[in-house]
């Protein structure tokens, strides 16, 4: 591909003048330019952020987003850190082979999104957050109803009581601090006097909300994946060392369903703080630019025969976790939790079939790419 290909007038879903990047290369080395902020230089401009500060409220500007990641990011690395997740481990093991025994009592067919995929990394978070077993279906209703944009009065409702929910668990930690998250927290903010109950908060609703829809969306992948490439389905279930390298290739490719519909091209979005010279265009301070990563993800400079899904590949430097300083903090957990359940699956359901043609499986209309919203399962 010429390189100037690498960087396209596009619009963006809006219709407004964007620009797109693709490649590998260029998506990999612009997503880790810091001349491209989440914030948009000019106060005026109507989208001023793909996604809130996880302090909460909207973030004035490029500077302030960057000092706000640091000091967001130098909180939660260590807490998110593959060590700091050991303690975790057996917890999501549980809860994994919980929701594997209510699949298997509530079916054959039943609908693994509902049973798993949808539940799975809401109940992970609750247990990174210490909260009581007794409130982990209160919580998740609140954040299912907190995400409702279409009704904004229940979205609201939901979101308050997931902060009211917050408020009085920060305060139960204080007194009885346990292996979790808001306990550290709470022992950082002992060092840190800016970090107050409600910057915890924040950072707790910005963890569930993080860590929820993507999560959801790579289970429903790696199922309609594997049910969908039986011998590389069959190589997992043989040899469950391939766990890892096979979380990576989910990753990495698109689901039958993304593939099935015209697929979108822009993924991450960010807005140029000044301008930059890259490819001989200039992108300049306000542009929108957004990247490419699917196809980046399938670029033939750097993925062999990219358009096959192979469990068996040895690099698989895919983008979906981002790259650069806004790296997913959440990388470990989500290795954790996907690696645990695909061996498990296969394991106790070594005839698991799609229970409807794949035609059938309805998407989920807002949000994440490639999500479903049912996914009907049988064995
Ligand atoms: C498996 C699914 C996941 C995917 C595909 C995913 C994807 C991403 C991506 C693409 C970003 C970067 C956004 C950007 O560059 O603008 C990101 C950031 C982030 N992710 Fe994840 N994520 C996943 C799971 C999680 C989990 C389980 C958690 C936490 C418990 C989490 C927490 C975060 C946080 C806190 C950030 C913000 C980092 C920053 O802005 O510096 N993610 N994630």
């Amino acid at each position: 591909m010429a390189s100037t290909e690498m960087i396209q007038r596009v619009s963006d879903t809006q219709g407004r003048p964007a620009w797109l990047v693709s490649g590998h290369e260029r998506v990999r080395e612009l997503l880790a330019d810091p001349r491209l902020s989440r914030s948009h230089p000019n106060p005026g401009h109507p989208v001023r952020l793909t996604q809130p500060g996880l302090f909460g409220g909207p973030i004035p500007d490029p500077e302030a987003e960057l000092a706000d990641l640091h000091r967001m990011r130098k909180l939660l690395t260590p807490l998110l850190s593959a060590r700091r997740l050991e303690s975790l481990r057996p917890r999501v093991e549980t809860i994994v082979d919980t929701l594997l025994d209510e699949l298997h009592r509530s079916g054959p067919p039943a609908d693994f999104h509902t049973a798993v995929a949808f539940p799975l990394p809401a109940l992970v978070i609750c247990e990174l957050l210490g909260l009581p077993a007794q409130d982990h279906a209160d919580f998740c209703r609140w954040q299912i109803e907190a995400k409702q944009v279409s009704k904004p009065a229940v979205a609201r409702g939901g979101l308050q009581s997931l902060w009211r929910y917050l408020g009085t668990l920060i305060e139960r930690k204080r007194w009885v601090p346990g292996d979790d998250v808001i306990s550290d927290l709470l022992d950082a903010a002992n060092l840190d006097p800016q970090l107050t109950d409600d910057g915890i908060a924040h950072l707790a609703a910005g963890l569930l909300f993080a860590g929820h829809a993507p999560v959801v969306a790579i289970i429903d992948r790696g199922m309609l994946l594997l049910l969908t490439h039986p011998e590389q389905r069959a190589a997992l279930q043989s040899d469950p060392t391939l766990a890892a390298q096979a979380i990576e290739e989910i990753f990495r490719f698109a689901s039958p369903i993304e593939r099935m519909r015209a697929a979108r091209r822009g993924g991450l979005t960010r807005y140029a703080s000044a301008d930059i010279e890259v490819d001989g265009v200039t992108l300049r301070a306000g542009d929108t630019v957004m990247f490419a990563v699917q196809e980046a993800n399938e670029d033939e400079n750097v993925f062999p025969d990219p358009k096959r899904f192979d469990i068996t590949r040895e690099r698989i430097p895919h983008l979906s976790l981002s790259h650069g300083a806004h790296f997913c903090l959440g990388a470990h957990l989500a290795r954790l939790e996907l690696r645990y359940l695909f061996v498990s699956l296969l394991q106790r359901f070594p005839a698991l079939r799609l229970a409807v043609p794949l035609e059938e499986i309805p998407p989920l209309r807002e949000a994440v790419a490639g999500a479903v919203s049912e996914l009907p399962v049988a064995w």
